[in-house]
């Protein structure tokens, strides 16, 4: 599905897709209400779906990804805490250190293969004040990103997933998901998203990635999780009022966006497969399970983003001799070759 209003094929992000004719056709016509006075019934129809799709009583519709994990750390937290995560993972790297401003909260940085982090790496990382002769902070949250961004847009095993939660739990901490690109994980492993997690506390569902909704996020959890993250959210200052109008765009992603993941994900393959048998580049290929392709290359980062933004292609450098190419919405199959032609001629 081309619908993209340029002919460069920008592959930095699935955050830059456009919504498609049919999805602004269905947000134009959404019923809207005043969603901080609780009566926009496209937003609570988008919760409701989620909730439902994921096996928990509730939702809460949040702007941005960003905020969906900040409001689930601190409904989760108490300031002093620590939480544990993976060392590239977005809660750490990119979202301006929200957990200690925030939250008040150290963390507990977890090493990972892949973005995947083991079981018992998990399980070293969880810190108690209580026998440390209040030496530690009170590890309380166990955070997981899945898909694992940095990983390669890696998904979990599921016996991992289960098993990660149940040293949380075990060790007295909360379990979240930051499942921004969940449904690619749902996608690629064929686990329903219910039974993927099913033992978490929290899930926070990014609508405007893969999904190609504009904008939002949702987090989902337990009715008294939710009512306590609907009022963090309202002093984040996350209260949306007539935010039906672009609810109607998240719920429209969801009936129409989800199996086509499976599409994005056989391009990403065929892209890494061609670019990983030229000279000079390599992708390590069993980190492209859905639709991530992290290119390593001779000529370095800042050389491959220029040579190929010559062709009218463009990628995100993540490293000094590395970038990354996300397929998306709008990417289609002749994109995807002139993408590996744009590589072939640098
Ligand atoms: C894994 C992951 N989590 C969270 C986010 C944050 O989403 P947002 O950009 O909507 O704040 C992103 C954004 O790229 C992400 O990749």
């Amino acid at each position: 599905m081309r619908e993209y209003p340029s002919d460069r094929v920008d592959m930095r992000s699935d955050t830059v897709t456009q919504p498609t004719a049919a999805m602004r056709k269905v947000m134009e016509a959404a019923e809207v209400g005043d969603d901080v006075l609780g009566d926009d019934s496209t937003v609570q129809a988008l919760q409701n779906r989620l909730a439902d799709m994921l096996g928990k009583e509730a939702a809460l519709f949040v702007p941005s990804g960003t905020m969906s994990n900040a409001v689930a750390i601190r409904a989760h937290t108490s300031p002093g805490d620590e939480i544990i995560t993976e060392t590239t993972s977005h809660i750490y790297q990119y979202e301006g250190g929200g957990y200690a401003a925030l939250s008040g909260c150290s963390i507990a940085l977890v090493p990972a293969t892949r973005g995947i982090m083991n079981p018992e790496d998990v399980a070293s990382a969880i810190r108690k004040a209580e026998g440390s002769l209040a030496h530690y902070p009170d590890g309380s949250l166990v955070c997981v990103e899945n898909t694992a961004n940095r990983g390669g847009g890696t998904c979990y095993p599921q016996e991992t997933l289960d098993a990660i939660a149940k040293i949380a739990h075990d060790n007295d901490c909360a379990a979240h998901i930051d499942g921004a690109r969940l449904f690619n994980a749902v996608i690629a492993t064929g686990v329903d998203a219910a039974r993927m997690v099913r033992d978490y506390d929290s899930i926070s569902i990014c609508l405007s990635k893969g999904l190609g909704a504009p904008v939002g996020s949702v987090l989902v959890g337990s009715s008294d999780f939710i009512a306590r993250a609907h009022r963090w959210r309202k002093m984040f200052g996350g209260g949306m009022r007539q935010a039906g109008i672009i609810a109607a765009g998240g719920l429209y992603a969801i009936e129409n966006h989800i199996e086509r993941l499976a599409d994005d994900h056989a391009r990403a393959r065929r892209l890494a497969e061609a670019i990983n048998a030229m000279d000079g580049f390599t992708v390590d290929l069993d980190s492209v399970q859905t639709n991530m392709v992290y290119v390593d290359g001779d000529l370095g980062a800042q050389q491959i983003m220029a040579g190929l933004a010559e062709h009218g292609v463009d990628v995100l450098d993540v490293g000094p001799t590395a970038v990354r190419a996300v397929v998306h919405l709008h990417i289609t199959d002749e994109d995807i070759d002139r993408v590996i032609a744009a590589f072939a001629a640098l």
